[in-house]
Parts: structure tokens; sequence; C-alpha cells
């Protein structure tokens, strides 16, 4: 097999495309041959040491990728050479080949595109989470998505679509704007042209978003949390602009707001039953058409430097999908 090391997390550049043996599955192990992985955010944090999660060295990072079982270990029943899953591991996916603990393999339904796979369950998972669990947010209600053309951003908009919510979709370019009318959010805000305060009081008259989804962190954080309706629900999801934000906690008074934590790795490990039961939901929505993972482009597993710099230059439109063909 062929992987992605990171011998020294210090950014994507030390990782090496290295040969290595071809691992033979434990007990309750499956080996998956890798046909499709995504790159998410925390892939790009993981290999500069700044995620949460510091695997021992050396790892290959790819927390989520799908393929063919192609060897199964001892005790493993419910899955055989050939059947196509998706999996979501953390690490591993960057490679040829991975093995994988059978209980974290999403056998794939009929019909699910492997490169479709490959890009759905920790972005969709998470939303999924994040809007309906987490801020249980109702038809009619608004939602303000912000990174909105990004990985999670997209799946975001498609999520509140679903569930009968109004969408407005923020990014920082009139391109990744018109995406995300596309996917159908009802109106969008550009904010790096604008005053984003204002916009958002334009579209709400006067009221504020019910529940605001944001994976940006930064310097968005504040203007937006004044903004927010009363009994808003402000659903923290991750950083991607570098700072963590102080938010005032007067603001939550005056406001009747809450500020909500989304930690999707952590909801899986803690409630697997509640976890699978949101993916099957998310499965059907799938095969319904009222949900689908925008790909930004396909490059082959040996370009992931390439997709590297896409990402960390906030260019990436949807997810980007590495393939072994
Ligand atoms: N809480 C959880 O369970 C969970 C799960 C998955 C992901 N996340 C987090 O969610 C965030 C988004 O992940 P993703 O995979 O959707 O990433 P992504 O596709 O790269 O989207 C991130 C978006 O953030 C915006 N952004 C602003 N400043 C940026 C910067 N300096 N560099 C890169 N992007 C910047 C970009 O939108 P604009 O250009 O439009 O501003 C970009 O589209 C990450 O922080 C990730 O760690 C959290």
């Amino acid at each position: 097999m062929f992987a992605w090391l990171c011998e020294n997390p210090i950014g994507p550049e030390a990782l090496t495309w290295k040969e290595l043996p071809t691992p033979a599955p434990g007990a309750g192990e499956v080996r998956v041959a890798i046909k499709a992985a995504s790159l998410n955010f925390p892939d790009l944090l993981i290999v500069q040491n700044k995620y949460q999660m510091k695997p021992p060295l050396p790892f290959v990072p790819g927390s989520e990728f799908a393929g063919l079982v192609d060897a199964v270990g001892p005790g493993v029943t419910h899955l055989k050479p050939g059947d196509p899953v998706a999996a979501f591991g953390g690490t591993g996916g960057f490679a040829t080949h991975a093995i994988v603990r059978a209980a974290l393999v999403l056998p794939l339904p009929p019909g699910f595109a492997l490169d479709d796979a490959a890009a759905f369950v920790l972005t969709y998972g998470t939303t999924h989470h994040a809007l309906l669990d987490r801020a249980a947010l109702k038809s009619g209600e608004t939602v303000l998505v912000l990174g909105a053309a990004g990985g999670v951003g997209t799946a975001a908009i498609q999520i509140a679509k679903a569930v009968g919510a109004r969408v407005i979709a923020a990014a920082s370019s009139d391109a990744k704007c018109a995406l995300c009318r596309e996917l159908g959010a009802d109106a969008t805000i550009n904010y790096t042209s604008g005053n984003i305060r204002d916009e958002i009081k334009a579209l709400t008259d006067g009221k504020g978003p019910d529940v605001v989804y944001d994976p940006v962190g930064g310097d968005l954080a504040e203007p937006v949390f004044r903004s927010i309706a009363w009994r808003g629900r402000y659903l923290v999801v991750g950083f991607a602009q570098g700072g963590i934000p102080a938010l005032p906690l007067n603001l939550a008074l005056l406001k009747g707001a809450s500020i909500v934590g989304v930690f999707w790795g952590e909801f899986a490990r803690r409630e697997p039953q509640a976890n699978a039961a949101a993916l099957a939901q998310l499965a059907q929505w799938y095969a319904q058409g009222l949900v689908k993972p925008v790909i930004d482009r396909r490059l082959p597993m040996t370009a992931l430097m390439q997709a590297y710099e896409r990402m960390g230059s906030r260019l990436v439109q949807g997810k980007l999908v590495l393939t072994n063909d």
C-alpha cells in the first residue's frame, strides 16, 4: 500500500508519499481499498499539530474516505470483501488502503456514489447534529450560515432547506455567494464588501436570525451575535479564520439567546445510537435528492499538496475529493 505519512507535524509540506507493508485486519477490523477520500479542515489542523486530537507519530492523515472492503478480520460478520463502505476514522484516509474498526464502517446503500460517500459523513453528520439536535431548528425559522460555500457550510444550506428553514448564506466573495444561491439559499451576504450587521438587519426586518451556524469564528462572531434574534441559538462549529472569539455575555442575556457548542466526533462517540439515526436520515435524504455533497474538484490522491494549498488559500467551494484510480 501507499500512504501520505506525517512524521513531523509542522504542516502539509512535511508529508511524504511512501510505500508501506499492506496490513492485515485484526479482530473486529476490516481493510478498505480506498477509492475516494475528502479533505476536511481538521485534516489541515492535524498535520500542523493544531487539532484537539494529536495522534502518535507517524500517522496517515485523512479523516474520512470511502471504498470497498478488501479483507475482514476475525469476528466480523456483517461485512464481506467487495462491500462498498464509508468510514470516518479520524486518520488513515490519504492512502490506498486503511484498517478500520468494523463498528465505525458504514455500509453504503445501492446508488450511493463513492465520491459522494467520501465527502458525506463528517460534514453532514456535524451539520445535522448542529442544526437539528443542538439548535432544534424548525421549519419557517431563519438560519444564517457563515463560511457558507465551504464543506460544512454547503451542508448547512442543504439541511436547513430540507427542514423548511429560510437560509441566509454569508461568504467572502460574490462567486461563493452565487454558489450558495444555486444550492437554495434564499439570500446571501458577501461579508468582505458590506456591513454584515446592516445586511442581516435588512434581510430579517430587523429581527435577526433565529439560528447562526458559525464554522469561521474570528472577527465575524461578535457582530453576528449582536444581530441574533430573541431566543436565538448561536452554533459554535469551528474557527477556520484562526482566532477564537470571546463574546460579551451580556448580549446573551439581552437576547435571551444561547451559545451552543457543537462537537460531532464526541457526540458520535458518546451517543452512537442517536448518531446512527441521524446518519440514516441523511442517507434517506441523499436517496431523495434533498442533500448531495458539492464537489469542488476531484484530484488524484498523489496531488494532496495541491488540495491542501486550495483549502489553506480559502479557494475550496464545497468539498475537495482525492481519488485512487
Ligand atoms: N465542531 C465540529 O464537530 C466540526 C466538524 C467538522 C468541521 N468543523 C470545523 O468547521 C470549520 C470548517 O470546516 P470545513 O471542512 O467546512 O472547512 P472549509 O471547507 O475550508 O470551510 C471553511 C470556510 O471558512 C472560511 N474561512 C474564513 N477564514 C478562513 C481562513 N483563514 N482559511 C480558511 N478558511 C477560512 C472560508 O469561507 P469564506 O472564504 O467564505 O470566509 C471557508 O469556506 C473548521 O474550523 C473545522 O475544524 C467542526
